[in-house]
């Protein structure tokens, strides 16, 4: 096993079979010697800086109707809200004084939300915040409007492929949304120029470790600037109630893992991740994550956001919880950087 760890280290890739024998392992010391691979190359690379990102939770409305999601279509008792501009604004204004860099405008697929008005608002904050990254977290769209966000001043996109094959796809996504479209729209945010995110829940409903191992050759291909995984929480109002969560040990594993096949990329230890398990985002950092992303949204909101249940929003996952998240990172020798941490690719 450590040779193989090694090999996947200096090679930065293993064939499929050895992928398998990494995946399927279920032991602690083989992901203890892939946590720590995994730190040493992140610290090789971007030393011992975890990168804040604040997160503004746009709106809850969504036209999609994915399975696992909590604010999906077909959820009628969700609460739905939308952010107006000034509150989009005074969310930035907030985070900007609290030394936020990035902001993350994460949201449904709201048909309020035209291109037209992201765009306007994408001016705002540009405007406002030269010395910030804006990213976008709004699904898919045309290439022209991507375009336009990118002409407006947006800076990098999150996008997730969720799963790379096509009928694990369809398992997870009612018929109008396709896995080669959400491909596609990642292959045209990256050549527009977005420093693009994508990723995968861990644990999703028929995963199995053939779909990561697809996903990961997805990722190897697309090479993307950012990788975010988090475990798959049920939510009670969705198809997938009454389905397992993903597992802490497998999450960190393939973080580790995608850690030591990208060491330059930008990867976060999610909310998901912290939700899941009291440890969970400190367990991210120590299997190679370099970035958390605090929520900013307006706090009579935030529990409204509720993509599963119990989502973690308050404490060190709070903007306003800083000084928290800056004592446990170090109390795991990191350093929270208030810088607004670019890729190295
Ligand atoms: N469990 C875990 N992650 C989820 N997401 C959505 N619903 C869930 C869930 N039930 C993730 C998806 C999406 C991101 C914004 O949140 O991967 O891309």
């Amino acid at each position: 096993m450590d040779q193989l760890i090694k090999r996947l280290r200096d090679e930065q890739t293993l064939p499929e079979e050895d992928l398998r024998i990494l995946l399927s392992a279920e032991d602690d010391a083989s992901l203890e010697a892939l946590c720590l691979q995994a730190r040493q190359v992140r610290e090789q690379y971007y030393g011992l800086k975890v990168y804040i990102r604040g997160l503004i939770e746009l709106t809850n409305i969504c036209k999609n109707d994915c399975y696992y999601c909590g604010i999906r279509r077909s959820n009628r008792d969700v609460v739905r809200y939308r952010l107006s501009h000034e509150q989009v604004l005074e969310c930035c204004a907030h985070g900007y004084g609290l030394g936020f860099r990035t902001f993350v405008l994460q949201g449904g697929e709201d048909p309020y939300w035209t291109s037209d008005r992201l765009v306007t608002l994408i001016q705002e904050i540009r405007q406002s915040y030269s010395d910030c990254a804006i990213t976008l977290s709004i699904g898919e769209w045309k290439r022209v409007d991507y375009e336009r966000f990118y002409a407006a001043g947006a800076n990098r996109f999150l996008l997730r492929h969720e799963t790379f094959d096509p009928e694990h796809y369809a398992v997870l996504h009612p018929r109008e949304m396709s896995a080669e479209h959400r491909q596609h729209c990642l292959r045209q945010l990256k050549e527009i120029g977005f420093q693009t995110g994508t990723g995968i829940m861990v644990g999703s409903p028929e995963q199995t470790i053939d779909h990561l191992i697809r996903d990961i050759r997805f990722i190897e291909e697309l090479k993307p600037q950012m990788i975010g995984l988090g475990p798959f929480l049920p939510h009670k109002q969705t198809p997938f109630a009454g389905k397992p969560a993903g597992s802490l040990q497998l999450t960190l594993r393939l973080l580790a893992i995608l850690r030591l096949m990208h060491p330059e990329a930008l990867i976060p230890s999610t909310t998901a991740l912290a939700t899941l398990h009291p440890e969970g985002r400190l367990r991210g950092i120590l299997a190679g994550c370099n970035v958390v992303m605090p929520n900013l949204s307006p706090l009579e909101q935030r529990k409204k956001y509720e993509l599963y249940n119990d989502k973690a929003a308050l404490g060190a996952e709070a903007a306003e919880g800083l000084s928290l998240l800056a004592d446990q990172l170090a109390s795991i020798g990191y350093e929270l950087s208030y810088e607004r941490g670019d890729s190295l690719r």
